[in-house]
């Protein structure tokens, strides 16, 4: 597998990372710890080095399962762990606290559910506007001296945002969302990511299973899956999106002989983006990994994709219903 190096540190990790926010139940639908455990080791089989993991994906949950699929895999020196800080949940309910001292808690919470020493790298969830991003700053930098982390990340900052941060701690790794459909990140945030020397982990490479190649009209999304609620989902645009998936996919068939699914995580790549996050939740789901590397998305394909998309998706709507209250 295709690995890049992250600036600033000595991790270098593979360019697909397994992402595990369904892994964790929450907003998902439940989860099934078995098979959680399962598609981990299914992903670090395939030559993943890289897991993305948070406190509030299921509450923990997402996190003690990480934690006890690499304790039974071993080799943990050879396997990234990313995670975040910054959220918080009472009754269900979600809120943004950067609060440093919160954080000092926080990370204690992680490195015992994740069973380890370090972090490789520790986001900033979501920005706090309530806290000086100096101070979260401050404290990153601190467990980053003291160890307990080899990178900071932050997620759904924007480059102010970013540097207001930089001006007390250096950012290695930011993670905002980036996929065919959710490209709003190509104007400022991809060139000031570029020109700072920061990787790109970007999140939602099938925009939530849209670009799987598997999303059907009348899917039904069970408990308290988020897709009830997110706009792509709803009639008339759930339609215009999968015409557009139906169309890219005919796309991927003619240009390549491929499905559409490792055409739409191999274009995130080719897009100069240094690691595209993958979320699964069943072992199965791994198997297009071995379709991703020795080939690229040509010029010609990219712009058929832009020409497609301004026909069909007439209505186009991003990614923003998922951030929690500021
Ligand atoms: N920093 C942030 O704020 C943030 C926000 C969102 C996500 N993330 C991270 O990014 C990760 C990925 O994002 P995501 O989970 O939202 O979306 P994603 O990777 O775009 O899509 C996940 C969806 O793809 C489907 N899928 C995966 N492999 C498949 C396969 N082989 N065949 C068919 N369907 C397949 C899954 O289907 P099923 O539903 O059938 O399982 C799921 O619905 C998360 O797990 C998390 O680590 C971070």
């Amino acid at each position: 597998m295709e690995s890049v190096p992250i600036p600033g540190t000595e991790l270098n990790v593979s360019r697909i990372a397994l992402g595990t926010w369904a892994i964790g139940g929450w907003l998902w639908g439940g989860t099934d710890e078995k098979a959680s455990i399962a598609t981990i080791h299914a992903a670090l089989d395939k030559g993943v080095t890289l897991i993305d993991t948070a406190p509030v994906y299921g509450f923990g949950r997402s996190e003690e399962i990480v934690g006890r699929a690499l304790k039974a895999y071993g080799r943990r020196e050879n396997i990234c762990l990313s995670t975040k800080a910054g959220l918080e949940w009472k009754n269900g309910k979600i809120s943004r606290n950067s609060d440093p001292a919160k954080i000092a808690f926080e990370v204690e919470d992680s490195l015992r559910r994740l069973q380890t020493d370090v972090i490789d790298i520790y986001f900033i969830h979501w920005p706090d506007p309530k806290m000086p991003f100096e101070e979260t700053a401050r404290l990153m930098q601190s467990l980053k001296d003291q160890g307990k982390v080899r990178a900071i990340g932050v997620s759904n900052f924007d480059p102010e945002q970013m540097t207001t941060f930089q001006k007390v701690a250096d950012i290695q790794v930011c993670q905002p969302p980036y996929n065919m459909f959710e490209r709003q990140i190509e104007d400022a945030l991809v060139p000031y990511c570029k020109s700072h020397d920061i990787a790109l982990m970007t999140y939602g490479a099938l925009c939530r299973g849209l670009l799987s190649g598997k999303m059907m009209p009348h899917r039904e999304f069970e408990g308290d899956d988020l897709r009830q609620i997110d706009p792509k989902f709803q009639a008339p645009r759930f339609g215009q999106y999968l015409k557009a998936a139906a169309r890219i996919e005919q796309l991927a068939k003619d240009h390549y002989d491929r499905p559409l699914l490792p055409v739409a995580i191999r274009w995130v790549l080719d897009m100069g983006i240094e690691i595209a996050i993958w979320g699964g939740r069943r072992p199965e789901q791994m198997a297009p990994l071995d379709d991703i590397d020795g080939w690229h998305t040509s010029d010609s394909f990219k712009y058929a994709v832009e020409e497609l998309l301004q026909e069909t998706v007439i209505d186009p709507v991003g990614p923003e219903f998922i951030a929690p209250p500021a």
